[in-house]
């Protein structure tokens, strides 16, 4: 039988102690398998359900809340853990409308940096600027750590706008305290408050994009936090893991290939070629869901319908083409099905709302920044179940071994090639 860990609330006593030492005399051999399937930690944040292509934030369907709440409010959920009052939620959007504004120092920052860097570089630089800038940073009660949740939502739509704006050569646009956090993303960006549809739609993706649980990015600002580093540090780490295409990068992939195969008719040889070769889709396959991505089903919808609204159906009928080329191609060489994600739908949505190839990223991570912190503060304090504090795994050793007592050092000036 597998010995449990101590439950909530029973705290690490020393028959838990001894509990914990058994167990991990009786560890199962997970490596070389990408961590897939190994579960690592509770969490009472979200829960991804793989099988029925479900998404739920703290017990709320996602398909609920993008039609029922904001991503102001679906940000209060993920970090309290219940929707809130009418009264709880305006002062929430007040605490965030008052931390928008960014220091003069993270300007001049950005002003001093090579127009090429990439914005999730610049992003990912801001941040421990912002920290160094915090009153609270080194403050570890758990109510300093939610205002450093809300200062981090809150700024970092800031810095992006104002980084595309700079690198542009224009200057970079206040925020409006007026608009929502969507609307005034957008308004910082184009220098223009966008269309209530618009802003509507760009709210959806940002409550679609806010949480997806022990994904590489969370996992890497969870590892980040259990060592005790602060909060600033945690999201450093998971901006970095976001960053590449196998993660975040994948919804500016995706655009990449569309204006690559640019017509509805080249996507066939396109697609066939790309598979033959051993290649990848971009956008396709998930490695949780094994059925249609909840998120992806929304945004095909927010896809066709911006799609009309602009009367330029292309980009829709173009994503829609490789979806289904993928599908029919991918099941005749692999024997099995494969779905879009996530990242799939929403490059086409991003292009058509005028937002840059390469903001697509740092536009996830502006709305997953409240899922991390609420992550970050469940580790923080044990919240879902006691656990030691450090995630520290193990790796087996193959490298070069000549015994037990080690190589003998060969000094240098007798080593040869
Ligand atoms: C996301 C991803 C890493 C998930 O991986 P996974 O489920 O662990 O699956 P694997 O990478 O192990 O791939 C399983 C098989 O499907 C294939 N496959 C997976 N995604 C594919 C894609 N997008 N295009 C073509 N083939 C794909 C792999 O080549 C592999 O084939 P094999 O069994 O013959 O070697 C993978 O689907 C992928 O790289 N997708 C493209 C990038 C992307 O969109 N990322 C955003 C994720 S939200």
């Amino acid at each position: 039988m597998f010995l449990q860990p101590p439950r909530w609330g029973e705290g690490w006593g020393e028959g838990a102690i001894g509990r914990i030492q058994k167990m991990t005399e009786q560890i199962q051999e997970t490596k070389n398998i990408g961590l897939r399937g190994v579960k690592v930690a509770d969490t009472r944040i979200s829960d991804v359900d793989g099988e029925r292509g479900n998404l739920i934030y703290r017990g709320l369907n996602i398909c609920d809340l993008v039609v029922r709440s904001t991503f102001e409010e679906v940000s209060y959920l993920l970090l309290h853990d219940h929707l809130p009052t009418a009264e709880e939620l305006k002062k929430f959007q007040g605490a965030l409308v008052l931390e928008r504004e960014i220091p003069e120092v993270v300007y001049r920052f950005m002003k001093m940096m090579p127009v090429a860097s990439h914005p999730m570089d610049i992003m990912q630089a801001a941040v421990p600027i912002l920290a160094s800038h915090d009153p609270q940073l080194h403050d570890e009660t758990r109510e300093a750590n939610f205002k450093k949740a809300i200062r981090l939502i809150a700024k970092l739509p800031t810095v992006v706008a104002a980084w595309d704006r700079i690198r542009k050569g224009k200057i970079a646009v206040s925020p409006n305290p007026e608009l929502s956090h969507a609307g005034n993303f957008l308004y910082m960006l184009s220098g223009s408050p966008p269309g209530a549809g618009t802003a509507k739609d760009f709210d959806t993706c940002l409550i679609l994009h806010a949480e997806h649980s022990f994904n590489a990015s969370t996992f890497a600002g969870r590892e980040v936090a259990s060592t005790h580093a602060q909060l600033y540090a945690s999201i450093a780490a998971a901006l970095g893991a976001l960053s590449g295409e196998l993660h975040g990068g994948a919804n500016s992939e995706v655009m990449k290939m569309l204006l690559e195969i640019g017509e509805v008719d080249r996507v066939k040889p396109w697609v066939t070629g790309k598979l033959q070769k051993g290649g990848k889709v971009m956008g396709m396959g998930h490695a949780v869901y094994h059925t249609e991505d909840p998120r992806a089903t929304i945004l095909r919808g927010i896809c066709s319908r911006l799609a009309d609204r602009l009367r330029d159906r292309k980009w829709f009928e173009l994503t829609n083409a490789i979806e289904a080329t993928t599908k029919e191609e991918f099941r005749k060489l692999k024997g099995r099905d494969i779905y879009p994600n996530v990242d799939f739908y929403s490059a086409s949505v991003y292009f058509m709302m005028g937002i840059p190839t390469d903001l697509f990223t740092p536009v996830f991570a502006i709305s997953r920044v409240s899922g991390w912190t609420a992550h970050i503060i469940e580790e923080k304090f044990a919240e879902a179940q006691p656990k030691p504090e450090l995630y520290r795994p193990d790796a087996d050793y193959v490298g070069t071994y000549c015994g037990p007592q080690a190589c003998p050092y060969v000094p240098i000036e007798e080593r040869s090639k």
